[in-house]
């Protein structure tokens, strides 16, 4: 693929990763990624912004064939899918100057032992003239690592973001097609940036004291309507929860499913909206998109010996991990004879800020008794969620209204 032109001497260059399923041996990647780098051509010096994964350092190659050598190479974030290629780079370009933040610089060198004599360390708002092109890095950390930063170019009023805003969607459209990149930018923030959702704001109040009208990530297309996706990340990091039970389970011999499905209709019967995930076939990526605005988390779990059933400690420590804004939980299920299911499972969450509800768990198949406390949990929960914002796709017709 040629370099691809954003505005004149902007180029959009990388690769896109059609085929790739899984990143960081975790995250599920239904639709591929990008590593998104960009070349800028200054009337005096040139920049080339990001690499790419190293598998992908041919496909970055070629492109810089048909380009003049960069001056100097800015790094936003040393996660190896954007700093991969570095090593090459500088054995390519003799010449070329690393131009990142002092935290990167160190990084770096550790991650991929790069010669400390390259780097030309700016600092927060430092400009750089490339002749008729000028850019300013700021930083903004936590969207991904501590290092991150991104580089605003000011002619032409393009923020390059690394990670932020950024979504695993492989096109071979340059720029975002709203409808198409709106669930893959969701879950991208859900799976990468939700636990920094209080940075994630503040980033955000940061860079759009610029006059944007380009966004650059580093993954997936490029965004010439910007507001769409800053307003994305305003509701996914700020908003309220809403009213959805986040509902994972596994079951083994049918009780527990006997009692998730009671909870769904008795939760749907009381207007509370249900979002359930099967964890023996669960996409990690859709349960941490629900989280992203369940105002509940149920956990169904059968106890295995004397604890959780391990894909339900799976799912309790994502969502641990991943810090979502939800303020309740609860864990149902059945036993067989004992065991500390709900003590294990609560405890493996111990960054979530949820009230707990009480837990609902039925000796071997659920009773009739079983079934008056689960009515009586989703009684709670309605009355719970009267406190929250309801449920609405607002979010979804950010990009839908102008269908
Ligand atoms: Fe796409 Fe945090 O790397």
């Amino acid at each position: 693929m040629k370099p691809r032109e954003i505005v004149p001497n902007v180029h959009l260059i990388g690769a896109v990763d059609w085929d790739r399923r899984l990143f960081d041996a975790l995250i599920p990647l239904p639709d591929g990624t990008s590593y998104n780098a960009y070349f800028v051509q200054g009337s005096e010096q040139n920049a080339l912004i990001d690499t790419v994964d190293p598998v992908h350092w041919r496909t970055l190659s070629r492109q810089l064939d048909q380009l003049p050598a960069p001056d100097y190479l800015v790094i936003h974030h040393v996660e190896q899918d954007h700093s991969g290629s570095t090593p090459m780079l500088l054995e390519r370009f003799p010449e070329l100057t690393i131009v990142c933040n002092e935290k990167c610089r160190a990084m770096l060198i550790d991650h991929l032992h790069v010669d400390d004599a390259r780097f030309q360390v700016v600092a927060d708002g430092e400009t750089l003239s490339l002749g008729d092109k000028t850019l300013t890095f700021l930083f903004t950390p936590w969207v991904h690592w501590p290092e991150t930063m991104s580089t605003w170019l000011d002619e032409d009023r393009i923020l390059f973001s690394c990670d932020f805003f950024g979504s695993h969607y492989a096109t071979s459209d340059v720029f975002a097609d709203k409808h198409e990149v709106y669930d893959g930018a969701k879950r991208y923030y859900a799976e990468i940036m939700m636990p920094f959702g209080a940075q994630v704001l503040k980033n955000i109040e940061k860079v759009t004291q610029y006059p944007i009208a380009f966004i650059g990530p580093s993954h997936g297309p490029v965004y010439d309507d910007p507001g769409f996706i800053i307003e994305a990340y305003r509701d996914w990091a700020g908003g309220e929860p809403q009213n959805i039970v986040c509902l994972p389970y596994v079951t083994m011999h049918d009780s527990t499913r006997l009692m998730v499905d009671y909870l769904t209709a008795a939760l749907t019967d009381r207007g509370v909206a249900v979002e359930r995930f099967d964890l023996t076939t669960l996409d990690a990526g859709e349960l941490a998109s629900s989280l992203v605005h369940a105002g509940t988390i149920v956990l169904g779990t059968p106890t295995v010996l004397t604890g959780p059933h391990p894909l339900a400690a799976y799912a309790a420590f994502l969502a641990n991990a991943l810090k979502p804004r939800a303020k309740y939980a609860t864990v149902i299920g059945s036993y067989g004879w004992a065991g500390k299911t709900v003590e294990t499972l609560v405890g493996m969450m111990p960054k979530l800020k949820v009230e707990l509800l009480e837990a609902v768990l039925a000796k071997g198949m659920p009773r009739e008794a079983d079934y008056a406390a689960l009515d009586a949990l989703a009684d709670t929960i309605a009355e719970k969620h009267k406190g929250l914002a309801p449920r609405n796709f607002a979010d979804f017709t950010v990009c839908r209204t102008d269908r």
